[in-house]
């Protein structure tokens, strides 16, 4: 896998209705009124953190992201500086770093890039003020045809070494994994899948944007190795291929199913407090 992928915050912002909805049905379940520091793991091009920040207008709002061109959109969103922006990458981030106890947590579609993910859970638990919540969303997709084509495609390319090494993301758990993990570290958890259908450009106006959404996020890693424009249409052109194939158009749109996976931990009160 290759350390970072690099992000494209315009490519990323295409669907931005869709990529952010699981994130409104992630912090429904998140039953705090007046948080006074929420922090979002995996912040990218900035949109979910301003709208963490629109649902709690009193609270000191932090994003935490690896990449600049990421925060460097965020920071252009947020023309009144709601937000702390922070560049770290979450293996390293420290929560002490935010000098104080946060009362929210949230990490939407960011740690299927991180590998060993479960071990930071600890911390940042560990990190939060009496009753605070831990709210976390990934992808569960890694099955569907968009992301079973794209594998077989990097088999059968003259790169596939470092295509398929560079694939291998870190597993994403089920939700009875997080489940279990989370009530282990002493929190009331609930923990759901949801598979959006997904209605893409019904406007018919993209040959395949099933395409167009994974160029933005799973393909990634692909793209940042194949920078030759030869190389990279002789995996792109049959991949999309297959894509068109799997996704047909119907008189609706494109239809595209993705499936996620969600869990909300809320740590305990110490014994004896309301
Ligand atoms: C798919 S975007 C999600 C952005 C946002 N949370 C949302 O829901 O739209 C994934 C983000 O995770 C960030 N990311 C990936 N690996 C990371 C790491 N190890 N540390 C910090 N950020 C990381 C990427 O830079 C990217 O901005």
């Amino acid at each position: 896998m290759t350390e970072h992928a690099t992000w494209d915050p315009t490519a990323y912002a295409r669907f931005s209705a869709e990529r952010s909805r699981p994130l409104a049905d992630l912090v429904a379940q998140v039953r705090t009124d007046d948080p006074a520091l929420v922090v979002d793991l995996g912040c990218g091009h900035g949109p979910a953190t301003m709208m963490l920040a629109e649902l709690w207008p009193k609270a000191r709002i932090v994003g935490v992201d690896a990449s600049e061109a990421m925060l460097e959109a965020a920071r252009e969103r947020d023309g009144h500086g709601r937000v702390e922006w922070v560049q770290s990458d979450l293996r390293e981030w420290d929560p002490a770093s935010l000098g104080q106890a946060p009362d929210v947590i949230v990490t939407s579609s960011t740690l299927q890039w991180v590998p060993g993910h479960l071990d930071l859970l600890d911390a940042w638990v560990t990190s939060l003020g009496d009753g605070g919540w831990l709210a976390l969303q990934v992808p569960g997709n890694f099955d569907a045809p968009s992301h079973r084509l794209m594998r077989e495609t990097a088999e059968r390319h003259e790169r596939a070494g470092e295509l398929t090494a560079a694939l291998d993301l870190p597993a994403v758990g089920e939700p009875a994994t997080y489940l279990r993990y989370l009530a282990r570290l002493g929190c009331e958890v609930d923990a759901w899948e949801t598979t959006y259908l997904h209605v893409l450009d019904p406007a018919g106006e993209d040959e395949n944007p099933v395409l167009s959404w994974v160029t933005a996020t799973a393909l990634r890693p692909v793209l940042d190795i194949l920078t030759d424009p030869e190389e990279r249409a002789s995996f792109v052109t049959p991949y999309a291929e297959q894509l068109a194939e799997a996704y047909p158009r119907t008189p609706v749109g494109v239809l595209f199913p993705f499936r996620r996976v969600f869990a909300v931990a809320r740590k305990a009160a110490p014994r004896g407090a309301a």
